[in-house]
């Protein structure tokens, strides 16, 4: 089984990014061959500052690479480093209805945010249909954010085969449900463009600033609270074990402990579970050009595959 995944190098990781997309990549690593790659043709799209791409397209290396990416049981490479996807972006886009693009909210939520409405920007499905269905892919872990562009994908790989016969492989959308949206500080979608993250890698001080800072209501210390409402609660419930989040639960509904309190335990309890991570992106950090031959070896895996896939398009179009 082959399993997709790409994440655009746009900023810092954060709980959200790891959640949603992160953690359930790297646990799939065990069911079969994984490519994992740096969205970098996408983050075209909003950076234009070449070194901010390239520095950041580095970090997104590392810090995959120290949440427990394994880059022996799979690829991680660059997007850039795979061309041809460029070419099949081309070639679906030719049988891509302009409606079924139209339809995208990503692309409106984008403009709506001040984005310029560039044709890359508009065509982006495109490229991330091409992503999916250039290496064979069975299965596409991803945040529910992505869910309609996983569809696209389908649609277009559909369209693809309608018009020159059953060439590419329909991949399925893997979403994870117990995170499907992870909340942010403010109790809104964690979002970089929101401002509202919890950052992975981010120093003890910042990370305590940021979790002391949740929305709460002001539901006095000894109040009993709800903890379904709480994004102190929810947060907490996704790192800890269940007998932690029961506990949590009922010193919620059993009032007596203020929101201060809570931020605290949920401070403890990510800078423990990031713990490990932080000690192997250090470790990776002694050894830069580690990161490189990753990336090397994963291009050269990715264009082995995509090689193939292009064959079947070229010779099923007429090129
Ligand atoms: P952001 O919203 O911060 O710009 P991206 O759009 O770059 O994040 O998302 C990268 C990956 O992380 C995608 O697979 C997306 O679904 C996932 N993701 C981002 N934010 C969240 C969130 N709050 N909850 C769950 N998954 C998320
Ligand atoms: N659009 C995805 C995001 O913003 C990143 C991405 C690009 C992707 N190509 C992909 C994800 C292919 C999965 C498969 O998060």
């Amino acid at each position: 089984m082959r399993i997709l995944s790409g994440i655009q190098p746009t900023g810092i990781l954060h709980i959200g990014n790891y959640l949603g997309m992160m953690r359930p990549a790297i646990a799939l690593q065990a069911q079969g061959e994984a490519f994992y790659f740096i969205a970098d043709y996408h983050a075209l799209t909003t950076i234009d500052n070449p070194e901010t791409l390239r520095a950041n397209s580095r970090r997104i290396a590392l810090d995959f690479l120290a949440c427990g990416l394994d880059p022996d049981k799979g690829a991680l490479f660059r997007q850039s480093d795979v061309p041809q996807v460029a070419e099949l972006t081309w070639i679906l886009s030719t049988v891509t209805p302009k409606a079924l693009l139209e339809r995208a909210h990503s692309y409106k939520d984008k403009v709506a945010r001040g984005l310029p409405a560039s044709a890359g920007l508009f065509t982006y499905p495109v490229l991330m249909a091409a992503d999916i269905l250039i290496y064979d892919s069975d299965l596409v872990p991803v945040g529910k954010d992505q869910k309609q562009h996983l569809e696209m994908a389908r649609d277009i790989a559909q369209k693809f085969n309608d018009t020159f016969g059953g060439v590419l492989k329909l991949p399925e959308p893997h979403i994870q449900s117990a995170t499907e949206t992870v909340p942010g500080l403010d109790g809104q979608k964690m979002s970089k463009s929101y401002g509202n993250t919890i950052d992975i890698f981010g120093d003890e001080k910042e990370m305590r600033k940021r979790i002391m800072s949740i929305v709460t209501d002001s539901a006095p210390v000894e109040a009993a609270k709800d903890p379904a409402s709480s994004t102190i609660f929810q947060l907490y419930s996704l790192f800890a074990s269940k007998e932690e989040t029961e506990t949590m639960r009922e010193v919620f509904q059993g009032g007596g402990t203020g929101y201060g309190d809570f931020k605290k335990q949920l401070f403890a309890k990510l800078w423990e579970y990031f713990e490990p991570m932080r000690k192997r992106r250090e470790e990776i950090l002694k050894d830069v050009a580690y990161i490189d031959t990753v990336l090397k070896k994963g291009a050269a895996r990715a264009n082995e595959e995509a090689g193939k896939v292009m064959k079947r398009v070229r010779a099923a179009v007429g090129l």
